[in-house]
């Protein structure tokens, strides 16, 4: 388990991480165990000089004229963002989007552990999705209050998510995935990430509608 705390490290170095992780992993299926910096930057896309800076950040992991030994770095990134351990946890709103995440078993292989699914639509309640259960959202103050639940993941309209997060037990919940498009009150214990898809569609259309405009100046 990782103990070390890395608070000094930027937040853009961390966002960077699952990036390498994700790569290295693919170099491992491929039987890939050395790699060096300007290899794994034409992989990735980050400058040769990033790579070393951002693992640089961890103490480094590469040894000069040799690279980076991948399962290392892969284990270590691993650790780094917490991923030797495993996470419980809820999804509250089980409409397209909570199926859709309870469906992905690969975060159960990455170590995260659905425990239910939360609605308010009595047509949900009882069923299951892969022996996972729907239960009612009236009994989920009292599931946080009685279990341990690491990351609570909100996909619930917008404008019932701030109600369900207030009625979590701080105590018993960790960490909140929010996909609502809100920006939600928590106690200072509680981590909040968002996730918006629309940003990340939104810059595919800002970059779509530059290339057209380069396009058309050149014609
Ligand atoms: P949906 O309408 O399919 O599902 C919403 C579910 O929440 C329904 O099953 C409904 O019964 C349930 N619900 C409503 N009030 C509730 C309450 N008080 N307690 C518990 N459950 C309740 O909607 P969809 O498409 O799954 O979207 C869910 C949320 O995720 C919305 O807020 C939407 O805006 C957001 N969203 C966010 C994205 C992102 O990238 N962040 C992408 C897609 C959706």
């Amino acid at each position: 388990m990782n103990n070390k705390s890395f608070a000094n490290i930027s937040m853009a170095v961390i966002r960077r991480l699952p990036k390498y992780h994700r790569y290295l992993k693919e170099l491992l299926d491929k039987e890939i165990y050395r790699i060096s910096s300007k290899e794994l930057s034409r992989l990735i896309g980050f400058t040769a000089s990033q790579i070393r800076q951002d693992l640089n950040c961890f103490g480094g992991f590469g040894q000069q004229g040799y690279g980076y030994n991948v399962e290392e770095l892969y284990n270590e990134i691993g650790k780094i963002l917490g991923l030797d351990k495993t996470y419980k946890l809820i999804i509250i709103g089980a409409g397209n989007l909570g199926q859709a995440i309870a469906n992905y078993t690969s975060f159960e292989k990455s170590g995260f552990e659905l425990l239910a699914l939360f609605d308010i639509n009595p047509k949900l309640i009882g069923m299951k999705i892969r022996d996972i259960p729907f239960r009612d959202v009236d009994e989920l103050e009292q599931f946080t209050l009685d279990n341990h639940v690491d990351i609570a993941v909100v996909c619930t309209p917008k404008e019932f998510a701030q109600g369900i997060v207030d009625k979590l037990n701080e105590k018993n919940v960790k960490g909140i995935w929010n996909f609502a498009p809100t920006d939600l009150k928590v106690p200072k214990d509680i981590i909040v990430e968002n996730v918006h898809l629309s940003e990340s569609l939104f810059t595919l259309s800002y970059l779509l509608n530059e290339r057209e405009i380069e396009n058309n100046k050149q014609e």
